[in-house]
């Protein structure tokens, strides 16, 4: 039978791969947007996105390997990926620099929540490193929050 204990590892290890899918599709949407941005700020908003893709794709590994250390099984392709993440792809071409910028914003805020939910999931599962980390992916989502957003003023 399943114990309290076993119920929140659970909840942690889904909660972490929900989180390792929205890093995978946002890498992959910032680097979109790195290759298609145009317009006067072409050359800024290229290297932002693309610093901002290295940030993010960086995590991915850790995010895996926190669920195999909690014993759990972690996404194994593309597929999953897609199955899993809340982050919405944008396949539109020729696409406003500034528009890129907004979702980019509003993705990267989805990513604060969603860091939130696994860190208080990692509380509940007594998972410390977890919960430890989660503070420092917090902070590099606000970063990037804060860096977009200054950009939207
Ligand atoms: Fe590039």
């Amino acid at each position: 039978m399943a114990t309290t204990g076993d119920n929140a590892r659970t909840a942690l290890v889904d909660s972490l791969n929900g989180l390792l899918a929205d890093f995978f599709a946002l890498y992959v949407k910032t680097k979109n947007f790195h290759w298609h941005v145009a317009g006067p700020n072409f050359r800024d908003l290229h290297l932002l996105f693309d610093e901002h893709a290295t940030e993010i794709f960086a995590l991915t590994d850790i995010v895996a390997e926190r669920v195999r250390k909690n014993d759990g099984d972690t996404l194994t392709s593309i597929g999953a990926i897609g199955a899993k993440t809340r982050i919405a792809d944008n396949d539109t071409r020729g696409l406003d620099a500034m528009t890129m910028v907004r979702e980019l914003h509003a993705d990267n805020e989805a990513l604060v929540e969603a860091i939130r939910e696994v860190k208080s999931a990692a509380t509940q599962a007594g998972d410390n490193a977890t919960e430890g980390m989660a503070d420092d992916w917090t902070d590099q989502a606000q970063q990037r929050v804060w860096f977009l957003g200054q950009i939207l003023k």
